[in-house]
């Protein structure tokens, strides 16, 4: 197979803040940010499409360096299908001091795959079919037409995820059509079952996401009194400092790695503990904190805490979401400031928590130590 060298991908960024006099046209630009990926051999070919755009969270990291205003800045978004920027850890936001990519289950050998043969681990895993011509839809599974069930009620994927019902993201495998899996030295009957319950619990561990973001971002202005759609409607979704001064760039971050992973269908199996440490981190992050009493803007001394109930680990906030009556205000369909019940079922709370905590909800009852050990803790 024909060498391709390895890549740099460049994540610039141009955005919109708060103009300034040194800065009149309020503009947020990063220029020449590189990022060198590791050398994947000939699937080197496959990562300029698949590292993503303005992508990789540092880029919200070199804003905040920068020193632009978080209360007014456009969001930094990643694209599609960013495979190759999650197989090789390079487009996750990651929370300072946290560490991403040793701990249990850090080593899959995915990211390695083909080094060897020099193919590498896209062209590995993605275009070794039995029937050979199949190895050009690139993919190493079937996916059934039928989408995971994530709403009981009126809420459909489209509506929650903006993922289109033909998307991979949310849909059940039918098989495993990839001849790589199942190999010495790799898996013993990897089939549909095992990959769907994963996939639900990532999914699931989104949906939860999902839901803590938007109870921060997706509230009105004073979320203690009634919603109004005049007078108390939701929040401007470009300040990103409602927990208070200098929090911006972690909650922006938070939204980014929901915004990459639920339009990476592959996180899961390309990279799992990175994928599993950056949802839990962005729960732990967006539940466990407290909003500054400062941001209180009726000159009383109310605090806007919102929810109302603050959390202290993952494990409690994902139940917190089984029971909730806390809501959030939303746009459905072409209705701006309908109020949404923050709710998730309790199969999403409870996958939720065996991908991400290798645990069963009842373990953790018995052993609340565990309830705070991040994804590939011992
Ligand atoms: C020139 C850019 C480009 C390159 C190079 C590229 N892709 Fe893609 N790939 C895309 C785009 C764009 C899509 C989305 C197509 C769509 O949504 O219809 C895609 C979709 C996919 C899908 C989803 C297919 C589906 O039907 O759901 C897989 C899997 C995939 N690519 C794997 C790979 C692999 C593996 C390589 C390297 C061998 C690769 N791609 C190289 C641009 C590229
Ligand atoms: C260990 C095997 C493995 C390796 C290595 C791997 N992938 Fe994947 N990839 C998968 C599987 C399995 C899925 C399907 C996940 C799903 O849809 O639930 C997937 C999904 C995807 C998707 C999303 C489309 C879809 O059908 O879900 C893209 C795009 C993709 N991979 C690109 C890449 C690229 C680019 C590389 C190399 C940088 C790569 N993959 C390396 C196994 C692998």
């Amino acid at each position: 197979m024909r060498a391709i060298p390895q890549v740099t991908i460049f994540y610039n960024y141009s955005g919109k803040t708060v103009a300034s006099a040194g800065n009149p046209g309020g503009h947020a630009k990063i220029q020449n940010n590189s990022v060198v990926f590791p050398d994947l051999k000939s699937s080197n070919v496959c990562i300029p499409c698949h590292a993503g755009r303005g992508g990789s969270g540092p880029v919200i990291t070199v804003y905040k360096n920068m020193g632009v205003d978080f209360s007014e800045l456009t969001e930094v978004r990643n694209h599609d299908f960013t495979g190759a920027a999650l197989l090789t850890s390079k487009s996750g936001y990651e929370f300072a001091g946290k560490e991403y990519v040793s701990g249990v289950g850090a080593n899959t050998g995915h990211d390695t795959a083909g080094l060897v043969s020099g193919k590498g681990p896209c062209i590995t895993c993605h275009m070794n079919k039995t029937v050979k011509s199949d190895s050009h839809t690139f993919k190493p599974v079937i996916h059934d037409t039928a989408q995971f069930t994530l709403y009981t009620s009126n809420r459909t994927w489209a509506q929650v995820y903006s993922v289109s019902s033909a998307s991979p993201a949310s849909l059940k495998i039918a098989s495993v059509t990839s001849q790589s899996c199942n190999t010495s030295g790799c898996h013993i009957n990897l089939d549909n079952t095992e990959l769907n319950s994963d996939k639900e619990g990532y999914i699931s561990a989104l949906a939860v996401l999902n839901k803590w973001i938007r109870l921060v971002r997706y509230v009105p202005t004073n979320p203690l009194l009634p919603f109004n759609s005049t007078s108390n409607k939701a929040r401007s979704t470009t300040n990103w400092t409602y927990l208070g001064t200098g929090t911006g760039p972690d909650l922006m971050g938070a939204n980014f790695n929901h915004a990459t992973l639920i339009n990476e269908p592959g996180a899961y199996v390309h990279n799992p503990l990175y994928a599993k440490r950056l949802i839990y981190d962005s729960i732990y992050y967006l539940s466990t904190s407290t909003t500054n009493p400062a941001l209180n803007t009726d000159g009383l001394s109310n605090t806007y805490q919102y929810p109302a109930v603050q959390q202290f680990n993952v494990a409690d906030a994902i139940y917190f979401l089984t029971t909730t009556t806390d809501r959030t205000l939303e746009t459905v369909g072409a209705t701006s400031n309908v109020e949404v019940r923050a709710l998730v079922t309790k199969q999403q709370a409870e996958t939720a928590i065996k991908w991400l905590y290798g645990k069963t909800k009842a373990s953790l009852d018995l052993a609340p130590a565990d309830k705070l050990k991040r994804p590939g803790d011992i």
